[in-house]
C-alpha cells in the first residue's frame, strides 16, 4: 500500500516535466523516483553499494531523459526497464543479432505499386501475442520468427496460438548468441512445425533440445520469403498482409530509453536487433511502422515502438527496410 502511494505521488511528480524548461530536481526527488522506480520494476540488488551504483546511472539516464523531452521532438524518453543501465550495459546485454549473407536473396518487388490500406494494426486483428521480455538471452532472433509465425498462423487459420522461442533456442541455433530470423523460419519448416510456447516455455537461457517436445507440432509453415528489400512501399504492401521480420539497429541511448511518439531521431544501419513490424500508419504529417518488440512491457509503448516511416534513406530507419522476411503459409488443410 505504502509502496503504491510513493508510485502515484513520484507519476505526479514526473507528469510535471513534460513541458519547457529542463526541470532542476532536488536529491530528494530523485531519491524518490528511484524508489518508486524500483518498486515497479521489481528490482531488488545484491547489497547496498550496487544499489548505490544504479542509483548514479539511474540519475544520469534521468538528466538526459529530462534534457530530451524538453526539446521538441515526435517522441519521449522515459524511465523504462532501461533505466538503470549504462548505454554499454545495454548494448552488450541486449543487442546482437547478424544480417543475413548477401547473395541468397530473392524477393518479389512487384508489390510496391499496389494499392493497400494508409494504416494496419494487426493487434487489433487478432494477429498479435503478448509482449515478453527476452532476458539475458540474445533470443530477439527467435522472438522475431516466432512472432511472425503466431501471425500468418492466426491469418490463415483463425487461431492465436503463442509459440516456443525456447525451442529456436534449444533446436535450432542450440545458443543463446545472435542469430538469424531466416535461419528459424528454414528450420521450423525443415522440423516440420513448431511447438506451443506452452508446451516448450521461455527461459531466457540456452538448455538443450528436448526432442520430445520438438516433435510436438502446433504449427507448420510452408516455407519463407524476403519481402522487398531497400523498398518502403514495398514493405508496406507486405505488411498490409501480414507481420514481417526485421532488423534494426538499437544501438543508441534514444533507443534504449525510448518511452513513446514515433522515433526520429538520426539511428545507424548496423543492424543488431531483431523486431517484428506488425503495422504501420500515420500520426499527423510523420508515417510510422508500428514494432514488436521483446523486451517486455515496460519499454516504450508498452512494449511496442513507432519507427519513423518514409524517410530518404532507402534502407529505411534504423536501417527497418534492408532485410525484411516472412513466413510463408498456404492454406491447405493439414493432416
Ligand atoms: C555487490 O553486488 C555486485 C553485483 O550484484 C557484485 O558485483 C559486488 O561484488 C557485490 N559487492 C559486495 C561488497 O558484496
Ligand atoms: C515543434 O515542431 C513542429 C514540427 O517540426 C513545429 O511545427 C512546431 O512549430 C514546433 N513547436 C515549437 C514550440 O517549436
Ligand atoms: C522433455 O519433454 C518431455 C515431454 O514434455 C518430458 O517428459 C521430459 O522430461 C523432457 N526431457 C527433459 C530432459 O527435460
Amino acid at each position: 500500500m505504502a509502496s503504491l502511494l510513493v508510485i502515484l505521488f513520484i507519476s505526479t511528480l514526473f507528469s510535471f516535466t513534460s513541458s519547457s524548461p529542463i526541470p532542476i530536481r532536488s536529491e530528494y526527488e530523485i531519491s524518490l523516483l528511484y524508489e518508486g522506480w524500483l518498486v515497479k520494476h521489481n528490482k531488488v540488488y545484491e547489497n547496498r553499494s550496487e544499489k548505490e551504483k544504479r542509483y548514479e546511472i539511474f540519475k544520469d539516464n534521468l538528466k538526459y531523459i529530462d534534457e530530451h523531452n524538453t526539446g521538441n521532438h515526435t517522441f519521449t524518453l522515459a524511465l523504462n526497464v532501461f533505466a538503470d543501465i549504462t548505454v554499454e550495459e545495454y548494448r552488450a546485454t541486449y543487442l546482437g543479432t547478424l544480417p543475413p549473407p548477401q547473395g541468397s536473396i530473392e524477393n518479389d518487388d512487384n508489390d510496391d505499386k499496389k494499392v493497400v490500406p494508409d494504416s494496419i494494426d494487426w493487434r487489433e486483428l487478432g494477429a498479435v501475442t503478448p509482449v515478453m521480455q527476452q532476458g539475458g538471452c540474445f533470443s530477439c532472433w527467435a522472438f522475431t520468427a516466432v512472432a511472425t509465425v503466431e501471425a500468418i498462423n492466426q491469418i490463415v487459420t483463425g487461431d492465436l496460438i503463442s509459440l516456443s522461442k525456447q525451442q529456436l533456442v534449444d533446436c535450432d541455433h542450440k545458443s543463446c548468441s545472435p542469430y538469424h530470423i531466416y535461419k528459424s523460419l528454414e528450420y521450423i519448416k525443415k522440423n516440420g512445425g513448431i511447438d506451443t510456447e506452452e508446451d516448450y516455455p521461455y527461459k531466457a537461457k540456452y538448455i538443450g533440445c528436448n526432442a520430445t517436445k520438438a516433435k510436438n507440432n502446433a504449427v507448420t509453415i510452408d516455407g519463407y520469403k524476403w519481402a522487398p528489400r531497400n523498398n518502403e512501399n514495398g514493405l508496406k504492401a507486405q505488411v498490409s498482409k501480414q507481420p514481417v521480420g526485421a532488423l534494426v539497429e538499437g544501438y543508441g541511448r534514444d533507443f534504449q530509453l525510448y518511452g513513446k511518439g514515433i522515433f526520429t531521431k538520426y539511428c545507424g544501419k548496423k543492424q543488431d536487433h531483431a523486431v517484428t513490424i506488425i503495422g504501420y500508419g500515420t500520426d499527423g504529417n510523420t508515417d510510422y511502422w508500428l514494432i514488436k518488440n521483446s523486451w517486455g512491457d515496460f519499454w516504450g509503448e508498452a512494449g511496442y515502438m513507432r519507427l519513423e516511416r518514409n524517410i530518404q534513406d532507402k534502407a529505411g530507419k534504423c536501417g527497418i527496410a534492408e532485410w525484411p522476411v516472412y513466413p510463408v503459409k498456404n492454406k491447405h488443410i493439414s493432416i
